[in-house]
């Protein structure tokens, strides 16, 4: 009989001392750190520990903003050589691989993602979104983007808590590198990283202005959407604020693009190679705790192969360790807020109640913090609400399909348009496949993969335009049409 093995893994914990994080902070204004008047505490979503007290903007702190970033544009950053303004790009680039393990250790305390993913996924794709666009600033003309590329002036950026740090950096480096200045807002349970970067722009001197950070919640983030003095505004969230968004701008001048959800489906054919297919789920659905626009929330298995592919998940499900996220051991982290946990909650009792089958991966869970254990449901129809809405969990929708026709209608049966992922030995059937699907990103026996040099963006409620690679950086320059 065979013998089976179990190893225990002993703690690893990364060493918090890396980080000095401050009582209190304000917002980062014309180059300066400024005291805000009201403050929320920002935690851990692992431990529940306030980690700081992050100010609250108002309309003043907001007008304050857009004026320094006006300034800076007209003053400086658009006088600028944009060889000059790739500079500054290199140097903030180097300053963050630099100080790359402090950032992951901010990020992993205030989100609760792994240490694993922010020091291996988080970090240094944001440095290398700052080293792609250094690389076009003083190329602009090149990008085939019309020949005297203007920016459009200042951008008001809106991110989410899912990828602070790197939402950032999508946001921050193509406006920089088209010329334009920024006011940015980090989401309200993860400001912290947002805020070093404000010391990196310093550290890297940044002309004052042109990068200004305010914290704040979504009464923040309509300041910004509303102000007279922003030209663009660039937005990554729910697709309940994105339409707020539309409808805000919609009678202005202002130039917008929205990245919002997704419910992508990862399609599994018959001849697809299993034990990399089960990889690919579970790197699909359990990354980040789930909290992914692109996550493979939807599994669309070929019926022929449903009990072999779900056995091996269960299996692999079974060995995936949740816990603190300080630990380089960690797979699966804390829930970023105890709202997110409770949405998760819902929708998973929803899942229940219209007769999906739910399994779970048996965790201890802490006792203090937001977890929820990797779940799936099996016996998924099209009209549950678990295959429809997106859950932003690790919680997996499993439907099943007989010919390559009905998968494609079930993946492409949703609001969203986001990403979908396809696992196929046969490349005829892959192609086939990806063009009748109706999603932005489209991975092919792999799923996940991020780059700056490749766009990124949705169709339908996913959102407008596209982040990353020449398609991304069209959406900071006046008059470009988006693809
Ligand atoms: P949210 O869309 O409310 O928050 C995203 C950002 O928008 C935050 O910075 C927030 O302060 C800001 N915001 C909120 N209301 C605003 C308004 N009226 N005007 C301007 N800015 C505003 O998302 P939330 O509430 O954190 O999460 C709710 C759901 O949204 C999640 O369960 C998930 O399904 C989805 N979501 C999707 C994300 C994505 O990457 N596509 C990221 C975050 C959430
Ligand atoms: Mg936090």
């Amino acid at each position: 009989m065979e013998e089976k093995l179990s190893f225990e893994y002993a703690p690893t914990p990364e060493s918090r001392a890396l980080v000095t994080i401050k009582p209190k902070y304000g917002h980062f204004i014309g180059g300066k750190f400024v005291a805000g008047s009201k403050h929320f505490p920002t935690i851990n979503p692992a431990t529940e520990e306030v980690l700081s007290q992050i100010s609250l903007a108002g309309k003043a702190d907001v007008d304050a903003a857009v004026k320094a970033a006006r300034k800076a544009y007209t003053t400086t950053w658009s006088k600028m050589s944009g060889k000059e303004r790739g500079k500054y790009l290199f140097r903030i680039a180097r300053i963050m691989q630099e100080r790359s393990r402090e950032f992951a250790v901010l990020e992993t305390l205030d989100n609760g993602k792994p240490i694993r993913e922010s020091r291996d996924v988080d970090v240094p794709l944001a440095a290398a979104h700052f080293f792609y666009h250094a690389g076009w600033a003083d190329k602009l003309e090149y990008a085939g983007l019309g020949t005297t590329p203007k920016a459009h002036g200042v951008a008001g950026q809106i991110i989410p808590w899912n990828f602070p740090l790197l939402m950032l950096a999508w946001k921050v480096a193509p406006a920089l590198a088209a010329g334009n200045t920024v006011v940015l807002k980090p989401a309200e349970t993860t400001s912290l990283t947002a805020l070093l970067f404000a010391e990196v722009c310093q550290q890297a001197e940044l002309p004052a202005g042109v990068v200004n950070i305010v914290t704040g919640d979504g009464s923040t983030g309509a300041l910004i959407v509303n102000h007279p003095g922003i030209d663009k505004i660039a937005f990554t969230g729910s697709t309940e604020v994105g339409k707020i968004i539309a409808r805000a701008v919609a009678p202005t001048n202002k130039s917008v693009t929205l990245e919002l959800g997704g419910k992508a489906a990862n399609i599994i054919f018959d001849d697809a190679a299993i034990d990399e297919s089960v990889e690919g789920i579970v790197n699909g659905i359990f990354f980040n705790q789930g909290h992914v626009c692109c996550a493979g929330s939807r599994l669309i298995l070929q019926e022929s192969i449903a009990d072999e592919v779900l056995e091996k998940l269960k299996n692999r499900m079974a060995k995936i360790r949740v816990g603190d996220p300080m630990d380089k051991n960690t797979d699966l982290g804390a829930i970023n807020s105890k709202e997110q946990l409770l949405k998760i909650r819902e929708l998973s009792a929803v899942g229940d109640s219209e007769g999906a089958q739910r399994w779970s991966a048996h965790c201890d869970l802490p006792d203090k913090g937001f977890w929820f254990a990797p779940t799936i449901f099996t016996g998924v129809t099209q009209a549950h609400r678990i295959a429809r809405e997106e859950i932003f969990g690790p919680v997996l929708s499993v439907l099943t399909f007989r010919t390559p026709q009905e998968a494609i209608d079930k993946a492409n049966n949703t609001p969203f348009g986001l990403s979908a992922g396809i696992w196929s030995e046969k490349g005829s059937k892959v192609l086939w496949a990806s063009q009748q699907l109706r999603a932005g990103v489209i991975w092919a026996n792999t799923f996940n993969k991020f780059d700056p040099t490749s766009p990124f963006g949705g169709y339908k409620e996913s959102g407008w335009g596209r982040e990353g690679g020449r398609h991304g950086l069209s959406a900071y320059l006046k008059g470009v049409s988006h693809e």
